[in-house]
């Protein structure tokens, strides 16, 4: 659903080329950046992979954790870290096909890490690929008709839309409507 709107939907004032108009979604390949970058930029599971410390630990030279404490790993955060994304904030799928995007398990991980990733992450990744990459085929890109789109954290883990997202079948052209909202202050470009 992130990736349906970030493909029908822009932040309002972006400025730029749109890099859609330079993608081909009828291209798996391209398909395939377009999941990621969705996932990096409006990931389904912003902030919160909570685990408790068993012992006193250091993480990257940071200060001291005492055992107890409670860690949190944020997607929303580590995508957009600025050394292993250039332009952290603009949607941009070309970057995972130019090389530009190369990040390590610690700096992508819409779909946790370590030993209890997601076990469904395969499936998931294959529905979300299907379902675009069906939708570009049968040239219906749905046309968004709400573009103010907030977001909720539902059970303190999922980021989902506060309300409904209308959208129409389209015409088969990718046409992205300018969006507002809370949902733009994690994703600009
Ligand atoms: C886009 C869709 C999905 C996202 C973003 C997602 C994300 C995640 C994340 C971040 C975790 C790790 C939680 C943690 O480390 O505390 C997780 C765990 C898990 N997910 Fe998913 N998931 C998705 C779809 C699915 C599907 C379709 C299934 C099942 C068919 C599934 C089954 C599981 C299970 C069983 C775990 C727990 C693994 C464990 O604790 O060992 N997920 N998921």
């Amino acid at each position: 659903m992130w990736a349906i709107l970030a493909l029908t939907g822009r932040p309002a004032g972006a400025g730029g080329p749109d890099p859609l108009d330079e993608l081909d979604l009828t291209d798996d390949t391209v398909i395939d950046t377009v999941v990621k970058e969705s996932q990096r930029v409006l990931p389904s599971v912003a902030g919160s992979l909570p685990r408790r410390v068993q012992h006193d630990v250091e993480i990257a030279g940071s200060p001291p954790v005492p055992a107890g404490a409670l860690l949190v790993a944020s997607t929303v955060v580590e995508h957009r870290n600025p050394d292993v994304y250039a332009e952290p904030g603009a949607y941009r799928p070309q970057r995972w096909l130019d090389g530009s995007a190369q990040p390590g398990p610690y700096q992508f991980f819409p779909f946790g890490v370590g030993a209890r990733r997601c076990l469904g992450a395969a499936f998931a990744d294959l529905q979300l690929r299907v379902t675009l990459a069906v939708l570009a085929r049968a040239g219906r890109w749905p046309r968004l008709l709400t573009t103010r789109v907030d977001h909720r954290n539902k059970s303190g883990v999922n980021m989902a839309p506060a309300g409904r997202i209308m959208v129409e079948a389209g015409d088969g052209r990718a046409r992205r409507a300018p969006l507002t909202g809370a949902v733009t202050r994690l994703w600009r470009s």
